[in-house]
């Protein structure tokens, strides 16, 4: 089967492709490489034993695209491609819509035209907006604060319409929790550039000697220590979760939506706890205030996904933890290039 893999340099996109590889499944990667580097395509062959086939374009050019489909034979999609920065999407609104939603529509038109019916999409838990109850189930009501979890929502309506409309599409929207955690080798992992937003990237950054000492953002929410509770889930565990979807997707019309997640929430000092155990050191941190946006709790209900795909999140936060060491010790700046 050919899997065409947009944003497959990324880092979900390229641990998934390991596991495609890793399946027998055959992954055509699609990127314009705006925040990855094709050193990665090294590390898959490493890794997986098999450079990939990496197309270098964007899945906003339609002519690209319908070329790629038929050259290529691709049966299904897994579409990563998208810009992901919170904070960015505030201040370059139109980059994102364009992006995310406009380079989704120009997909499904492709896909549409060139009769491939079977796609899988990176939602994301910042769907369930500011969500009260937890765990979060995939029926919990939906909402946005921003520019890209409503870019994310856009889309999976997007998605809804057209299973609606036409009964030969087999529709799949992912909603990951807190992805973290490297490709247990140490030479694929998360690489972000210039200061990283997220928590687990920062923490390995201030264990390397990159960064002084870890913000936490607030010790006054309502969880045990004060400080916001996410669901982390290793990387690994979520690519095999795409291999479940894509596996169940196929000859199932509709549009199919499922929570990725462990079910557990751990604490921004828990995770710190957690980094220094793994890499032997005690991390500095001081308390900041709260980030703008940022909502005390969040963790799923994967119960929809282990009783209907078969899977479930396997691997332990202390794997996440040296995982993600390893990754950032053999590579303290990342990807080569
Ligand atoms: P990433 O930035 O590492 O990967 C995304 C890839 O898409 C990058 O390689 C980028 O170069 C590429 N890309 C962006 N716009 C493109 C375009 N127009 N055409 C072609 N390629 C393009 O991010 P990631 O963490 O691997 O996330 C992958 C997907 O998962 C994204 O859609 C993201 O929104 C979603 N997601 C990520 C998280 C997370 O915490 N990492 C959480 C929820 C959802
Ligand atoms: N945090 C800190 N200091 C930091 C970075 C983060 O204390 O330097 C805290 C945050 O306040 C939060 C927790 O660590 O309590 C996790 O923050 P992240 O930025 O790692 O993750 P978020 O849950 O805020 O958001 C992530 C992605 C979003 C996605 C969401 C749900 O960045 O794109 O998960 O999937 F929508």
């Amino acid at each position: 089967m050919n899997v065409l893999v947009t944003g497959g340099t990324g880092y979900i996109g390229s641990l998934t492709s390991v596991q495609l590889l890793g399946a027998g499944l055959r992954p055509v990667l699609l990127d314009n490489l705006c925040n990855s580097k094709a050193a990665v395509l090294e590390r898959i062959e490493r890794v997986a034993g098999v450079r990939p086939r990496f197309i270098d374009g964007d899945i906003r050019d339609r002519a690209l695209l319908d070329r790629v489909l038929r050259e290529e034979g691709i049966d299904s999609v897994i579409h990563f491609a998208g810009l992901k920065a919170v904070g960015e999407s505030v201040e370059m609104p139109l980059a994102y819509y364009d992006n995310n939603v406009n380079g989704t529509l120009v997909l499904l038109q492709a896909l549409r035209e060139a009769r491939v019916r079977t796609l899988v999409f990176s939602s994301s838990a910042t769907v369930y907006g500011d969500a009260q109850v937890m765990p979060l189930r995939e029926d919990a009501p939906t909402s946005a604060t921003n520019p890209y979890g409503r870019s994310k929502l856009m889309v999976e309506q997007i998605l809804a319409d057209l299973a609606a409309s036409d009964p030969s599409w087999s529709l799949t929207a992912l909603r990951y929790f807190n992805p973290v955690g490297a490709h247990p080798s140490g030479l694929m992992g998360e690489d972000p550039q210039g200061i990283p937003n997220n928590l687990m990237p920062y923490i390995a950054q201030v264990a390397v000697g990159r960064r002084e000492k870890l913000r936490v953002f607030g010790n006054d929410y309502p969880t045990p220590d004060g400080t916001g509770v996410r669901d982390y889930i290793h990387v690994l565990d979520l690519a095999d979760g795409h291999l479940a979807a894509l596996r169940h997707g196929h000859g199932r019309p509709g549009l199919h939506v499922f929570n990725l997640g462990t079910g557990q929430g751990h604490s921004v000092l828990e995770m710190l706890q957690a980094f220094g155990r793994a890499c032997g050191k005690t991390l500095a941190h001081e308390i900041a205030s709260r980030r703008p946006g940022d909502v005390a709790s969040c963790w799923a209900d994967p119960a929809h996904a282990e009783s209907t795909l078969g899977w479930r999140a396997r691997r332990s936060l202390d794997e996440m933890c040296a995982d993600t060491w390893r990754w950032q010790s053999m590579n303290p700046e990342g990807y080569p290039g």
